[in-house]
């Protein structure tokens, strides 16, 4: 940063220069190269570290969610949009109630148990909790729970504003997105106490509609 606002100065100082030697107030053409490639370099680097912390607009990633017996249970959506990332989904044929979910750390899912995806994707290294704690109070794979009704299924959307899609520290694709058999009570370390995991599916990048 030092480097280019010396060169602002420097830049500044040079204009200074011509235009008291030139004495008419009107700009000369010789300052415009001196000024505009500083100001385009300083605008993209602003524009890429903002979108580091972003994700990738638009990007669309799926889940396709496997028993341990290899059953389709479902597919799970993922879109980067300003607000976040937007998880939607339908899932079939688990008991009613709440189910843990989370992303996991590895894009394993290694059946009947699916240990393979180890523990929950946590690369700032917080305690376990609950979509609503604040981002330094959770692990970003941490979405809490998903309902199951009576007939088995589950179909929910949210947004998450800690995870991004395609580019960042909690970047989810290509990560393990899991359903437990027991509801996470979004308090025991460092799982929940969510139990054995039911059903598991790697998060794929399907489409971007960046142009
Ligand atoms: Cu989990
Ligand atoms: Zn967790």
């Amino acid at each position: 940063m030092n480097r280019w606002l010396s060169g602002s100065i420097v830049g500044a100082a040079l204009v200074s220069l011509v235009v008291a030697g030139c004495a008419p107030a009107q700009p000369t053409e010789d300052e415009e190269p001196v000024e505009e490639p500083i100001f385009d370099e300083i605008e993209e680097e602003e524009e890429h570290d903002h979108q580091a912390d972003q994700g990738v607009l638009g990007l669309v990633g799926t889940a396709v969610m496997h028993t341990g017996e290899g059953e389709e249970m479902g597919e799970v959506i993922f879109t980067q949009t300003e607000e976040g990332v937007l998880v939607e989904g339908l899932l079939e044929s688990l008991e009613p109630g709440p189910k843990g979910f989370h992303v996991h750390e590895h894009g394993q899912c290694d059946p009947p148990d699916f240990e393979s995806a180890g523990g929950h994707f946590n690369p700032e290294g917080h305690p376990h909790g609950g979509p609503d704690d604040p981002p330094g109070e959770r692990h970003a794979g941490d979405f809490g729970n998903i309902e199951f009704d009576d007939d088995g299924a589950a179909e929910f959307s949210f947004v998450d504003d800690m995870i991004t899609l395609g580019d960042g520290t909690n970047d989810v694709a290509g990560k393990a997105l899991i359903v437990h058999y027991q509801e996470d009570d979004e308090e025991t370390q460092p799982t929940g106490d969510a139990g054995p995991r039911a059903a598991c599916g790697i998060i794929e990048i399907i489409r971007s509609d960046v142009e």
